[in-house]
């Protein structure tokens, strides 16, 4: 097999790649070790950057996003009793979209079947070779054959446990981790959310953050300690929970019910340098890991999808390689303010372990900065509703 891109990975940062070159002519072929269905099961982002929205658009798969989608205008930050709204629409005129990630990536699958392009799903034992020649090779198995794919570039958009940033020699890449002492237990359920936009509230119990898929979906998460596992947690200890770390009249308002999935995510934040190595490209969460505290993960994602496309069209279509060889440092320059402001509102709003109480008051002193200053809030609005590309 032959193509121009060769694209590891399935999920939203490999289709919407895939989807921009294969509307600009250049060939590519995606390879996924998972099923379609099972893609499509992972419940994940909620909160999509409005140059997100733009790029969904520009890929062809932004119809029902607009139809379905839920604009938000603000959303609220909440700490012990108090509540107040940062309202980003007022203070920068712009919005965020409420549409979850399971749709997002139904609708690329979508876009990329309308316009033939070639998905191999449950593929194994994917081995990139030669990254470091101009005749790149990736080799595979799907129903126990053996395969070989040969491309001018291989682009790595496989998460966090793919295999491609391995893929790059160890002495090559510069790795920075820091790992949080806890974790988030999520609910997906039935019920109206509590109310219209995300609350993000800090507690001495811990975080909680209520959010939502549509009018009668919504999504719930509570700050855990990373030794809890999901069968501690039955759905009644989760609403008894929740509720009380939420300010008593918004506690009131909660509607709960049976949860339909349940699942405990660790909180990490990873990048790695440089994201090119000869012909190979780290997307997305191959590349780096932020914790969802600021729901940047996927909106990061996307945006190195905006500089690696405009850069391989300007290849193809000018023979001009200054966009693949300013990839690296373009996505890295926004992934690392992305960093700071995801790393700065874990800080502020959860319970560390071995916190002081002057660490606490830090805390407090913080969350009052921003509740008193509209210039704090005018600066924390443009990085949640996201920086320029
Ligand atoms: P992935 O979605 O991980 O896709 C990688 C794909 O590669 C997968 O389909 C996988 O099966 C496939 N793959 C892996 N290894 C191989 C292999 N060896 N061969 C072939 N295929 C392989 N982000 C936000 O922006 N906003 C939010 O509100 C938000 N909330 C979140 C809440 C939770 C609980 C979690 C867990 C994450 C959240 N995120 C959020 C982060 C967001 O979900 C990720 O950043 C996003 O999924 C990254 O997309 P990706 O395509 O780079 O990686
Ligand atoms: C979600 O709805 O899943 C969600 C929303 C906001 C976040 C993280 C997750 O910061």
């Amino acid at each position: 097999m032959k193509t121009q891109v060769a694209i590891i990975g399935g999920g939203p940062s490999g289709l919407l790649l895939s989807q921009l070159l294969n509307r600009s002519g250049i060939a590519t072929v995606v390879l996924e070790r998972k099923s379609r269905d099972y893609v499509l099961s992972r419940i994940r982002a909620g909160v999509l950057e409005w140059g997100t929205v733009e790029m969904l658009r520009e890929a062809g798969a932004g119809a029902r996003m607009d139809a379905e989608g839920a604009v938000h205008g603000g959303c609220y930050l909440a700490s012990e009793g108090a509540m107040f709204r940062l309202d980003f629409n007022a203070l920068l005129g712009r919005n965020v979209m409420v549409y979850g990630q399971t749709e997002v990536t139904k609708d690329l699958y979508a876009a990329q079947d309308a316009i033939g392009a070639t998905i191999l799903h449950e593929v194994d034992d994917v081995a990139l070779h030669d990254l470091a020649t101009a005749t790149p090779r990736v080799s595979f198995t799907q129903n126990g054959q053996s395969h070989e794919l040969t491309c001018d570039f291989v682009a790595g958009c496989d998460g966090f446990h793919g295999v491609s940033r391995p893929s790059i020699p160890a002495e090559v890449r510069h790795e920075f981790e820091k790992v949080y002492p806890f974790g988030w237990l999520g609910v997906l359920s039935r019920t109206p959310p509590v109310r219209h936009e995300l609350i993000y509230a800090a507690h001495a119990r811990g975080f909680a953050l209520c959010s939502m898929r549509n009018p009668m979906l919504s999504r719930y998460y509570i700050q855990v300690p990373l030794t809890d596992r999901v069968e501690d947690w039955s759905d009644a200890r989760f609403w008894d929970e929740l509720k009380a770390r939420l300010p008593a009249e918004v506690a009131a308002d909660l509607v709960t019910g049976p949860s339909i999935e349940k699942s405990i995510a660790p909180l990490r934040s990873f990048v790695t340098e440089p994201m090119r190595w000869g012909a190979l490209f780290l997307c997305g969460d191959a590349a780096h890991i932020v914790p969802p505290t600021g729901a940047k993960g996927l909106n990061l994602a996307v945006s190195d999808i905006h500089y690696l496309s405009e850069g391989l069209i300007q290849f193809y279509a000018q023979g001009d390689p200054a966009g693949i060889d300013a990839y690296s440092e373009r996505a890295l320059a926004r992934i690392w303010q992305a960093m700071r402001f995801s790393w700065s509102l874990t800080t502020m709003m959860h319970r560390f372990p071995d916190s002081s109480d002057y660490d606490r008051r830090m805390q407090d002193a913080d969350l009052a900065g921003l509740m008193r200053s509209e210039a704090a809030q005018r600066v924390w609005a443009e990085n949640y509703t996201g920086l320029p590309y």
